[in-house]
């Protein structure tokens, strides 16, 4: 699988009530390594870039109003398969369908208020990574304990 990159942000919902902590503990207990944080509010510009795909659905004026509303803890990680595996450490889109154990099923009951994003898939990464950070904010750095991370 190899070593990847991914870009989670938590919502504006997220960080309104007081979620911060308790997302970036469980990216770090996982074992995932931080390789970039900033807190911003994003520019609709920014935003509508980020939701692009989703820009001739219903939802996407409403979507981009929130996630511009306040600030946004925007994130890299890096790790061994991680692009999917945050996906599943997220859960489902909708919060009473994402399974307990996970984010959004154990933090969030509705879908326009689901707590975080992470990218779907290796090329919306790279985008996403692109998109929110300058190369100069991301930080290659070797954990202390690298030899307990990796499978030998
Ligand atoms: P995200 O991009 O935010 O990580 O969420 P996702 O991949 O799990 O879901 P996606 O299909 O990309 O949808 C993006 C966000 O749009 C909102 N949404 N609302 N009302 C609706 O039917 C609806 N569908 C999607 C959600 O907030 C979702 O996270
Ligand atoms: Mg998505």
């Amino acid at each position: 699988m190899g070593i990847e990159r991914t870009f989670v942000a938590i919502k504006p919902d997220g960080v309104q009530r007081g979620l911060i902590g308790e997302i970036l503990s469980r990216f770090e207990r996982k074992g995932f390594k931080l390789v970039a944080l900033k807190q911003v509010t994003p520019s609709r510009e920014l935003a509508e870039k980020h939701y692009g795909v989703h820009r001739e659905r219903p939802f996407f004026s409403g979507l981009v109003d929130f996630i511009t509303s306040g600030p946004v803890v925007a994130m890299v990680w890096e790790g061994e398969g991680v692009i999917s595996s945050a996906r599943k450490l997220i859960g489902a889109t909708k919060p009473l369908e994402s399974e307990p154990g996970t984010i959004r099923g154990d933090l969030a009951v509705n879908i326009g208020r689901n707590v975080i994003h992470g990218s779907d898939g290796a090329e919306t990464a790279k985008f996403e990574i692109s998109l929110w950070f300058d190369s100069s904010e991301i930080n290659d750095w070797i954990p202390a304990d690298l030899v307990w991370r990796v499978e030998s």
